[in-house]
């Protein structure tokens, strides 16, 4: 399982001022609204020791980037459209002076930036960039990148990375992303009379409501919050009133347990959904998890399949090395011997 480094906390302090600064958008009651953009730094190293500075002692620090663009706008040509701009710089933190460091390697580099080892204090373009909602697509060195902002920390967002028609999900262990959608489409759909009033207070709900389209952003915000402030937490989310619940295991209080209140076709979850909320749409992977009779009956769905609706994880994700180096390299040959994760038996 992914375990958090130590030091991803110790990071996002010494990012403190960085962090804010891509926070800022969330609470503003700022008009105009500011442009469709996406900016954020991510770790993407844990902790390693590396002598950045040579001077012949070892450096505890991690790796970071720091993106930001804005996607083209208005019409070509025209008056007031805009390219599109944007760019990736990769940068180390020290981690026991706290410190961002851009310029690291002093100016030299080992591959000199063809080799896959990013060129220290120098920004690379990011081109085809695209907001729709929360969601940003754009390409980085060959690869495209699908991030949607989930909330103020990395672990909230989505990140997906393509390169050359293969999808994997980025590994990062601290910062945050935040994409700003483009007012034009953020403002018709919850424009509701009734609604007005809640939304100069609370824009962020308003905007989580219909940023995406969402199967909500017709109703009125009262139909869910019928008293101001709520006296007591869980008086409003009153789902069943308007549908049904997947099965008989599932209460009221379940349905904000997988689906975020605002942007409802979202489904993420926590490590406590239990297995019958799972089960009550997917019976035959439940039972097929059963009849396996490996030791992966005792795990929870959850805890395979986490936090995001359809995650699947690899084998390697769990097991260490129960094979040796060559076979555990290629991870994805571990189903031509074993029949699955719900069925983990050997094919003989
Ligand atoms: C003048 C500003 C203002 C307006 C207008 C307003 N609210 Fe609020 N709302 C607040 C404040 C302030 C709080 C208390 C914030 C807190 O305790 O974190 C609050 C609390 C809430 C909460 C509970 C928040 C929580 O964290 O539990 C909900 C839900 C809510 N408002 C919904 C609405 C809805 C729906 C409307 C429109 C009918 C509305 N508000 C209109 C300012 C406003
Ligand atoms: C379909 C039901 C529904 C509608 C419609 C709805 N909300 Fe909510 N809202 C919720 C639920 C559920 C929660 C989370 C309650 C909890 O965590 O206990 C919530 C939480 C909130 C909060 C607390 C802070 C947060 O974002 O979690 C605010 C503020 C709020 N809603 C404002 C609004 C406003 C403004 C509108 C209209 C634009 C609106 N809501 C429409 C269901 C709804
Ligand atoms: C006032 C009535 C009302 C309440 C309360 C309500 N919904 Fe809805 N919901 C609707 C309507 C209307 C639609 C859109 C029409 C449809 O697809 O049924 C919808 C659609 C949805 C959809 C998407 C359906 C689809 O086909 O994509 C989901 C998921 C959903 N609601 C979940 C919730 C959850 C979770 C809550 C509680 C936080 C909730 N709803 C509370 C009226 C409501
Ligand atoms: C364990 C997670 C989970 C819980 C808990 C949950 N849902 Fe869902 N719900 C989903 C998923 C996943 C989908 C999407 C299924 C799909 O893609 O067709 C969904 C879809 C929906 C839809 C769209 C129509 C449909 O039935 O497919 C509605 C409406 C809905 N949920 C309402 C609720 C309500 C109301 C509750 C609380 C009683 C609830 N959900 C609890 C995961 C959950
Ligand atoms: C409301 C019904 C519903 C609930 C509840 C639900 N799912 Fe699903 N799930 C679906 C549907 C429908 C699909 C297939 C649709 C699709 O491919 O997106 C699916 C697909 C999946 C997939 C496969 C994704 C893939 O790429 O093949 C996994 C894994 C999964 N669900 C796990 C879970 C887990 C774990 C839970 C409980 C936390 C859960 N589901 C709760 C309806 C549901
Ligand atoms: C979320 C973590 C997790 C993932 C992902 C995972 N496993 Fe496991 N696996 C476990 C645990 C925990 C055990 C039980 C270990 C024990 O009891 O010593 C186990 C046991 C096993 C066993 C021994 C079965 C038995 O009953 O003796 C095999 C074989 C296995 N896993 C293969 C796989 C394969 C192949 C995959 C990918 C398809 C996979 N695992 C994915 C956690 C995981
Ligand atoms: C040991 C980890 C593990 C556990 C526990 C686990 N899954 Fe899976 N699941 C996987 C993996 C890995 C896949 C991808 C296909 C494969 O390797 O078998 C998968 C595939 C799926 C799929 C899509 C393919 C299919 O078989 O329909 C669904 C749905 C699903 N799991 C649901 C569940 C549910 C529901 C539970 C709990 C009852 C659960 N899983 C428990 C690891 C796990
Ligand atoms: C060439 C076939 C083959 C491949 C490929 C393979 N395994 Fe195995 N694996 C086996 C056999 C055979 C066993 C012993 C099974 C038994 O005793 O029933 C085993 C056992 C295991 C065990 C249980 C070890 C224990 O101590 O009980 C785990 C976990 C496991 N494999 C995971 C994996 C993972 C993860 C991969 C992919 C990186 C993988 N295997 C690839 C054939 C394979």
């Amino acid at each position: 399982m992914r375990d958090k480094p130590k030091s991803s906390r110790l990071a996002s302090l010494a990012l403190g001022s960085l962090l804010v600064a891509a926070a800022g958008v969330a609470s503003g009651q700022a008009w105009p609204p500011p442009p469709a953009s996406i900016k954020g730094t991510l770790a993407f190293s844990e902790t390693i020791v590396f002598d950045y500075d040579r001077d012949g002692t070892q450096d505890r620090v991690q790796f970071w980037i720091e993106l930001e663009g804005k996607p083209a706008t208005g019409e070509p040509g025209k008056f007031g459209a805009e390219e599109e701009s944007g760019s990736v710089s990769y940068f180390v933190l020290d981690l026991e002076r706290q410190e961002r460091i851009d310029d690291w390697l002093l100016g030299f580099n080992m591959a000199g930036g063809g080799g896959g080892f990013p060129v220290a204090g120098q920004p690379y373009p990011i081109t085809n960039i695209r907001i729709d909602g929360r969601t940003a697509t754009f390409e980085l060195q060959g690869a495209k990148w699908t991030i949607t902002d989930g909330g103020d920390s990395w672990e909230k967002d989505t990140i997906e990375i393509e390169t050359g028609g293969r999808k994997k999900e980025g590994k990062f262990y601290g910062g945050d992303i935040t994409v700003t959608p483009d007012p034009q489409t953020i403002w018709k759909p919850v424009d509701i009379t009734e609604n007005r009033r809640c939304n100069r207070c609370h824009e962020e709900a308003a905007i989580s409501m219909a940023a995406e389209g969402g199967p909500h952003a017709e109703l009125e915000c009262a139909a869910c919050h019928v008293e101001h402030p709520p006296k007591a937490p869980g008086t409003f989310p009153q789902c069943l009133e308007c549908h049904y619940p997947h099965d008989d295991s599932m209460v009221a209080a379940s349905c904000v347990s997988c689906h975020s209140s605002h942007n409802v076709d979202l489904v993420q979850y926590a490590i406590t959904v239990p297995d019958e909320h799972c089960t009550a749409c997917h019976q035959e992977a439940a039972a097929s998890l059963q009849a396996s009779g490996t030791r992966h009956m005792g795990l929870d769905c959850v805890i395979c399949h986490q936090a995001e609706h359809g995650a699947i994880p690899t084998c390697v994700d769990c097991h260490g090395a129960p094979h040796p180096e060559n076979m555990m390299a290629r991870p994805e040959r571990c189903l031509r011997c074993h029949v699955g994760a719900h069925e983990t038996k050997v094919r003989r």
